[in-house]
């Protein structure tokens, strides 16, 4: 017979079997009284707060009078009945300007103005509750006891400068003269918020579920494509998670003595940017990168468990999210030494000097996006051919149907960056690659080489070498590009004097 006849009862049973919560009224009489009186402060106006009426109208544009509704996402589980950390989707974190754990299960709404056009934006969320509700000391999820102190509508409305309603509310609101006007929502963030919105849209005899698929995608894209251009507010918190990093790579640099003499040195390098990242922003925009030797040549080396070579490379990708979640992407290859072998450093300036030529396109006017590519993939080949390592000209390679370089930088050179460490990435081809670069736009220039130490197409002396630097570029109003990384050495002399000065 199975024994698999747990019913949910048995399991709730068992859970509470963990911990009993009593239910005497004596218990919520006095649970409910004798509370301090609450703050009467209202929390300080966020600087976003400025920026999200412009984002709005943006966002809305395309779509006329349509209502449009962007959920924040809802807590995940990582095991049995523990979460991870919240993130808020990326569309809910510009539109509201909600950043690091705020605010799982809310819901974004466009709502178009009928008679004076526009659109206005509702956030609604589930407020803090009374300390006369039970919700406030046994609800894990929103009570007071077990997450801290929500906030109000009111306080909301202050620091956002939204428009705030209960989320009890939601479905009314959604409801309201649907048929007269289409609903349009984000997909595959919330589900139980998706099945809201096609059922209001069955009752007002609007597509729904697969019918409706291409009136919701066209809102994702749309959304992912406006952040192309970032504003001044997104600009200024790239710098600082750009700044942020740099200091995350100079923790990594006090770190590589201990690390050498770890049996999972890669693990210290991994964790003292950690700290870092999480002592000044939200934590990681994506998982470190922390590959010594032949590692690096696994291009999503994020195991981490390695030793460090003594006379070895390591190449660490790594960006600190600021509480925005805005977040930073960077690489740097340092030799664990302090000094570059003379291989190392004909590598390492090889792909420096394809960074360098794709810069020299960023500063050019009338520059498109895949331009920067093309500039760092010619110097590559180029060089493999000097090095007579590439087994036809520079030339041939280079052209679609050549393409042997590609052996040793099998990747893209460049990507959108920002609220996503891959920003943007639902843009069509002819706004992304095909674009012209333009003003706020900021994006990583990240050429590499790669020798995997089993390669015998390369001489001995390159195998088990790999190289990255990766920068973030914003474009400027003049449209001058501008390394938002200036300040993280990159140069091989740079490189070799940070770490001599770091650790002296
Ligand atoms: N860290 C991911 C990337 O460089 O694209
Ligand atoms: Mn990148
Ligand atoms: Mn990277």
């Amino acid at each position: 017979m199975s024994n698999n006849e747990n019913t949910e009862e048995d399991i709730q049973e068992r859970v509470s079997n963990r911990s009993h919560r009593p239910d005497s009224s004596a218990f919520k009489e006095f649970m409910a009284s004798n509370w301090g009186p609450r703050s009467t402060q209202m929390p300080p106006r966020e600087p976003v707060a400025d920026f999200l009426e412009a984002r709005h109208q943006q966002a809305a544009e395309p779509f006329g009078t349509d209502r449009l509704v962007i959920p924040a996402g809802t807590l995940k589980v990582r095991s049995n009945d523990t979460d991870y950390r919240f993130r808020a989707h990326s569309a809910f974190a510009h539109l509201s300007g909600l950043g690091a754990e705020l605010e799982p299960d809310s819901v974004l709404v466009l709502e178009p103005n009928l008679e004076e056009g526009g659109h206005t934006a509702v956030l609604y969320f589930t407020p803090r509750a009374s300390r006369k509700s039970e919700e406030f000391y046994s609800d894990a999820r929103y009570g007071e006891f077990w997450v801290g102190a929500r906030p109000s509508l009111e306080e909301m409305e202050h620091a956002t400068g939204l428009r705030c309603a209960d989320i009890s509310t939601l479905q009314d609101a959604l409801s309201k003269d649907a048929g007269n006007i289409q609903l349009r929502v984000i997909r595959g963030v919330d589900q139980q918020v998706e099945t809201m919105v096609n059922d209001v849209r069955r009752a007002a005899n609007l597509p729904t579920d697969d019918e409706a698929a291409e009136i919701d995608d066209a809102l994702a894209e749309h959304l992912s494509t406006m952040r192309l251009c970032k504003d001044s507010f997104e600009v200024e918190q790239m710098q600082a998670a750009v700044d942020a990093t740099k200091r995350g790579f100079e923790e990594i640099i006090r770190a590589l003595p201990r690390a050498t003499k770890h049996g999972r040195g890669e693990r210290v390098i991994e964790t003292a940017f950690a700290s870092v990242a999480r002592e000044e922003g939200n934590g990681l925009g994506y998982e470190t990168i922390a590959a010594a030797g032949n590692h690096a040549n696994t291009l999503h080396w994020m195991d981490n468990s390695g030793t460090l070579p003594a006379d070895g490379l390591i190449l660490v990708d790594a960006g600190v999210e600021m509480d925005s979640l805005y977040t930073a992407d960077i690489t740097r290859t340092l030799p664990v030494n302090g000094k570059f072998s003379a291989v190392q450093a004909r590598v390492y300036q090889a792909v420096l000097d394809a960074a360098e030529a794709a810069f020299k396109v960023a500063n050019t006017p009338g520059m498109r996006f895949r331009d920067l590519h093309r500039a760092a993939q010619e110097v590559l080949a180029t060089r493999l051919e000097e090095w007579g390592i590439l087994p036809v000209p520079a030339e041939i390679s280079l052209s679609p149907e050549g393409q042997q370089h590609r052996r040793w930088m099998p990747h893209g050179t460049s990507h959108h960056l920002g609220l996503d460490v891959h920003d943007c990435a639902l843009a069509l081809k002819e706004m992304y690659q095909d674009a012209f670069l333009k003003p706020g736009m900021i994006f990583t220039i990240e050429p590499g080489l790669y020798f995997r130490e089993d390669d015998l197409a390369v001489p001995e002396e390159y195998r088990g070498i790999g190289v990255r630097i990766e920068d973030d570029i914003v474009m400027e109003a003049d449209g001058k590009a501008r390394r938002l990384s200036e300040d993280i050495p990159r140069t091989i002399a740079g490189v070799e004097e940070w770490i001599t000065q770091i650790q002296s």
